[in-house]
């Protein structure tokens, strides 16, 4: 079993590891080659300028890039010569419905498989190959590459044709962000009256809700590394809204939180963990008092 890994970022570097920790054989190809050598010496893996010789070299390839333009660049480099003698793409990358079934048809049109497999699961469930898959494509197909999903994955669901697990995924990441967005606009409410943020918090302890703070807490308050950054959590809201747009429902709860996330896009905040939007609401909030804006 040969894996390729396009993308050396929080997802692919992360799933490298726990490829090689398993001891199979990587194959890894960044857009910048120093990364993916890095990496690749790091993991005992060998790094690729070529993401189409990445392919030829593979049994499974799986794809973890930023966005819809990111698939469709690698998706169009792999195609630039024309037919490939590879095995199977996945891609695991969060993408629109449209971007994953277009990449589904231009790499059959050249002879190369495809399964959509997003993942829910983040930076650690990743690294210990716990992440949870779901599958989208073929079904033949998929039973066929079944335990190449397993390798890295603590469950697999088999979700339908493309692209329903990619649907699936912005639904599951719908009700996962939006916990941080609401409360980066109730912490502001708290500032902006002189509430007692720990009072706020004592008091959501009694209630159900309470959990969910806590869960966050830590990682809004003490400036961890970024396990998803928060312009890529805008970036899902604006698929969960184009998703939404395209099948004539309205998006208005998915547009808002969208624009949550990416109000820091011109910060530092941007790249910072999702749940720190709190922190730049606070600060609104703070700096709103002081008069500074
Ligand atoms: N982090 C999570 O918790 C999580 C969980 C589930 C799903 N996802 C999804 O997984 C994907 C990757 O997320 P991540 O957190 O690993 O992001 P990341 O750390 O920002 O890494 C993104 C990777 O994409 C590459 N890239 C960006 N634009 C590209 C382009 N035009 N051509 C080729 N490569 C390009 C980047 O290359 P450079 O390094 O050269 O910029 C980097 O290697 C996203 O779709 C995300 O929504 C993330």
């Amino acid at each position: 079993m040969i894996f390729g890994v396009v993308g050396a970022g929080i997802m692919g570097s992360n799933l490298c590891r726990c490829l090689a920790d398993r001891g199979i054989a990587v194959n890894i190809y960044s857009r910048s080659f120093e990364k993916a050598s890095k990496l690749a010496s790091e993991i005992g893996g060998r790094a690729y300028s070529d993401v189409r010789k990445l392919v030829e070299d593979s049994d499974a390839v799986v794809i973890f890039v930023t966005d819809d333009r990111a698939v469709l660049s690698i998706v169009d480099s792999i195609i630039s010569r024309g037919r490939v003698d590879g095995g199977l793409i996945i891609n695991a990358s969060t993408v629109t419905p449209t971007a994953s079934s277009i990449s589904m048809e231009i790499l059959s049109s050249v002879g190369i498989r495809y399964l959509e497999g997003p993942v829910y699961g983040s930076a650690d469930e990743a690294r210990d190959c716990r992440l949870i898959s779901m599958v989208g494509g073929d079904r033949e197909l998929f039973e066929n590459y079944r335990k190449f999903f397993e390798v890295y994955s603590q469950s697999v669901f088999y979700i339908g044709a493309v692209p329903k697990a990619m649907v699936l995924k912005l639904a599951l990441n719908h009700i996962g962000l939006a916990v941080p967005a609401i409360l980066a606009e109730v912490l502001a409410l708290i500032t902006a009256w002189d509430v007692d943020l720990e009072v706020f918090r004592e008091v959501s302890k009694s209630i159900w809700f309470g959990q969910l703070i806590e869960r966050y807490w830590d990682r809004i308050f003490r400036g961890k590394p970024p396990r998803f950054k928060m312009w890529m959590a805008g970036k899902d809201y604006r698929y969960i809204a184009s998703a939404l747009k395209e099948k004539n429902i309205p998006s208005i709860v998915a547009e808002a939180l969208s624009t949550i996330y990416m109000m820091p896009s011109a910060t530092e905040y941007s790249d910072k963990d999702y749940p720190q939007i709190a922190r730049y609401f606070i600060d609104l909030a703070n700096k709103i008092k002081e008069k500074k804006i």
